[in-house]
């Protein structure tokens, strides 16, 4: 059976978990393929509330098997947090994740030099989530990173520590005025770790493969969202991994054959956290309506996320780089209570219309939107179950919303338990090509 990739059409934070959760009955492996605990899924099932960071949100489907794929960076000491508080809640999390052994370690200099490059970059700094993303791809990038694997061959983990810490410690002194890293006192600590993590170890594309061969589902869970895509994204306010669709190939070992679906998550309005240019952004009292009822506060860092209205070039262009043949609308009940609502068109610079995303940054950073103003609908929709109960004008701005995007709204999300998602089109949810 073919796989369904999962991708977040915006900034991140659009409600991918959401999206997760409704094909999950109908899927047996879910595959995250980049990022690492930058991310922060929400996912409600039944009245509990799970916030997964690294963790494919698979797990909280007992028939679903979760797996880290090669693309992804671990941190593994919090990834055992994030396995015990599992644990906890009775998720046998240790017999089921499963792990790639080519998957890159997020180690304690890369989360130190994340926070100092940030602070010496000063006014200019991208607003990362300091977890040390960059820094470890980075490392991958310059052939200097350690692997998951590398975690369980001790001599092997140390020569590599050994050649790179002399560099990162030179860095750190030189560079940044701190005391140098200690190998012996990061070794134990890692390989503290290697007896807890040794059962999730597996060839992570041999298990997809099969999976593929018998017949079974996948679903490639992405984390963070186009525009956050390090070749395709807002460049330099970007995270240092592929989230886009052809970064769910390459971080999982797959080929496009496998994929029948692209699916994008939009929220109808847009959110970023960080740093960088953002055409559609409120800094009234819309936005702060929009922050305060859709609840617009990072689930990893806990920061206020900016707000703007629905920007359908951004749209179109993760259309274009992704093949969507579905969109997932999130979040519409937010929305519910103004008298009118926009939708940015097209971008005004210089005198010229851009309908497509610049092909100039400076472009980009100095775009003013040109918006189509559309009625707003009075009632809360919440509780609506059926897509054609929504109000006319709900509908209406859903169709200008597929109209501009260029992709088809296959769901349509009211709020965050399952059942407050609507089907405005009825297809399968899992393929059976
Ligand atoms: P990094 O991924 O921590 O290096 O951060 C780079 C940029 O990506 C910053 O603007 C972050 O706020 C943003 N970012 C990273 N992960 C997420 C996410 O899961 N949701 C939204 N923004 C994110």
């Amino acid at each position: 059976m073919p796989a369904t990739i999962i991708v977040g059409a915006q900034w991140g934070d659009e409600g991918k978990g959401k999206a997760t959760d409704l094909l999950a009955d109908a899927t047996d492996l879910v595959v995250r393929y980049q990022g690492g605990n930058n991310a922060g899924h929400t996912v409600i099932v039944g009245d509990e509330v799970f916030k997964l960071h690294l963790i494919p949100s698979g797990i909280l489907y007992d028939h679903v098997t979760p797996i880290i794929a090669d693309g992804v960076v671990i941190d593994p000491k919090v990834m055992l947090q994030e396995l015990d508080g599992l644990e906890e809640r009775g998720l046998r999390p240790f017999e089921r994740v499963k792990v790639s052994g080519n998957a890159h370690l997020i180690m304690p200099y890369h989360r130190e030099l994340d926070l100092l490059i940030e602070r010496r970059l000063g006014k200019a700094n991208l607003g990362t989530t300091k977890r040390g993303i960059g820094p470890a791809y980075a490392d991958k990038a310059s052939r200097v990173g350690l692997r998951f694997q590398d975690l369980f061959d001790e001599k092997i983990f140390r020569q590599k520590l050994d050649a790179v810490l002399v560099h990162k410690n030179e860095q750190l002194a030189k560079i940044y005025n701190r005391l140098p890293m200690d190998l012996e006192e990061i070794a134990d600590e890692y390989l503290g770790y290697a007896e807890r993590l040794r059962p999730l170890l597996t060839d992570s594309t041999e298990l997809i493969h099969s999976a593929l061969e018998a017949g079974q589902h996948i679903i490639l869970e992405g984390a963070q969202g186009t525009l956050l895509d390090l070749d395709h994204g807002t460049y330099p306010f970007v995270t240092s991994s592929n989230p886009v669709a052809g970064g769910a190939l390459t971080g999982a070992g797959l080929g496009p054959k496998h994929v029948d679906r692209v699916i994008g998550i939009t929220k109808a309005y847009v959110t970023r956290v960080g740093a960088g240019p953002f055409p559609t952004e409120l800094f009234d009292e819309v936005g702060e309506r929009m922050t305060d009822v859709g609840g617009e506060y990072g689930t990893t860092t806990g920061r206020r996320r900016r707000v703007g209205w629905f920007d359908a070039v951004l749209a179109r262009y993760a259309e274009r780089v992704n093949g969507f043949t579905d969109l997932f609308l999130t979040k519409l009940d937010v929305l519910s209570g103004f008298d009118t609502l926009k939708l940015a068109t097209a971008y005004r610079y210089d005198g010229q219309e851009y309908r497509n995303f610049p092909p100039h940054q400076s472009i980009f950073h100095h775009a003013e939107p040109v918006y189509e103003e559309v009625p707003g609908w009075g009632s809360d929709i919440s509780e609506v179950t059926r897509y054609e109960d929504l109000p006319q004008a709900a509908r209406d701005y859903v169709d200008a919303i597929e109209e501009s995007a260029g992709a088809p709204v296959t769901w349509v999300s009211v709020g965050p338990k399952r059942s407050q998602t609507l089907i405005r089109r009825d297809v399968p949810l899992v393929p059976t090509g």
